[in-house]
């Protein structure tokens, strides 16, 4: 009878059992990430954007760190994180009204602003620019271990230089191997992308890079247009996202519209080359690609799938993957600015 007691009362209680071990999971890992971060070390945060490689921005050896594990160049600026609005003035000065307006409306968010750098900000953190690069992101963990932490995180995506995108904590344990951090595990990144960075530097405020926040957001709020510049020749700041091979996957990624990208997929797996075709149209019969991969139609839902179907099919060490080219209405800026990057070669 106590058996069967037992058995029944953990059947009746198996919720309260499980959200109260999460919980004690997650503080306990909150703790150990802030020891660690306190002491230099590196942790892999969860953001709503794409898991970021962590460290305290203002110490110089933990910086170094990041940039030692990504193999990143050392001229290339980090996004310092913090917990809100409230921090803005601790790393930037002469912050203009359209920086306060853009927090208020998009913090915490997938924004990232580039504003004028207080003298103290590490040249490690900023690239040696005058600028710093400022964001309060939205995943509770995060958060949570930005409050209690205090200062600021500088945390650039939590993967080797040039590769895709972490977006699941495993993703980041894949990329690193032995050498991974402590991962905060919050679960899959609901965007999926990378923050929208603005430049707030000149007069005319500049899109740096597309992402969760919407260009027009930002136009509408602002009530003026935003400079965009699409390739690296045009921009005259770092930012490593704008190198033309960036955000790639291993395998040979081919993109462009469907027809042209339809016949050479088949094409080429007819010459036996093991082919993997990543469509939006359903209308597939055909079993002569080794993996067809079905994208949403909705581009939230394309760029919460985009990074972790470039990973799961990079694990099948397939010859070529063709990508046919999502629409190029607004809502997919971000979207076709990370295929045009991640693509290894883009058809007609
Ligand atoms: O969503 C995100 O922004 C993610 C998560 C982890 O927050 N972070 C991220 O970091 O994508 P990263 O380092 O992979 O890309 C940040 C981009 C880089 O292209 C960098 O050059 C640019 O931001 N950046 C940082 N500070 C800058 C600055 N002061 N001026 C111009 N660009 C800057
Ligand atoms: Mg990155």
């Amino acid at each position: 009878m106590q058996h069967a007691g037992h058995a029944s009362a953990r059947l009746r209680f198996p919720f309260i059992i499980i959200s109260f071990d999460a919980k004690n999971r997650s503080m306990n890992e909150l703790d150990l990430a802030l020891a660690r971060l306190r002491t230099g070390q590196l942790v892999a945060i969860p953001t709503e954007t794409v898991y970021g490689l962590a460290a305290d921005a203002s110490n110089p050896e933990a910086v170094a760190r990041i940039f030692a594990l990504k193999g990143r160049p050392a001229d290339h600026p980090v996004i310092v994180h913090i917990a809100s609005s409230c921090q803005l003035g601790d790393w930037a000065q002469d912050i203009p009204d359209a920086a306060w307006q853009l927090a208020e409306a998009f913090w915490p968010g997938p924004l990232t602003l580039i504003l004028k750098r207080q003298p103290h900000v590490l040249d490690a953190v900023t690239g040696g620019q005058n600028t710093v690069g400022l964001r309060a992101p939205a995943h509770p963990l995060t958060h949570e271990l930005l409050q209690r932490f205090g200062g600021g995180l500088a945390a650039p995506s939590a993967n080797r230089f040039g590769h895709v995108s972490p977006t699941t904590a495993q993703h980041v344990r894949d990329e690193f191997g032995q050498e991974a951090p402590l991962v905060l595990d919050g679960g899959p990144c609901q965007v999926g992308v990378e923050s929208t960075i603005v430049s707030l530097i000149d007069t005319t405020p500049k899109l740096l890079r597309p992402g969760g926040v919407l260009r027009e957001q930002i136009e509408d709020l602002l009530g003026m247009k935003l400079e965009h510049h699409q390739h690296a020749q045009t921009a005259n700041v770092r930012v490593s996202g704008l190198l033309d091979s960036h955000y790639s996957p291993r395998t040979s990624l081919i993109i462009g519209p469907s027809a042209a990208v339809r016949e050479a997929a088949l094409t080429a797996a007819e010459k036996g080359q093991r082919v993997a075709l990543i469509t939006q149209s359903d209308a597939i019969s055909d079993g002569i690609f080794t993996r067809i991969v079905l994208m949403p139609n909705e581009p939230d839902a394309y760029a919460y799938r985009l990074y972790d179907t470039l990973r799961q099919l990079d694990a099948f060490n397939l010859d070529v993957l063709y990508l046919e080219k999502p629409p190029t209405d607004a809502g997919w800026l971000a979207v076709n600015d990370r295929l045009r990057r991640a693509a290894h070669q883009q058809l007609n």
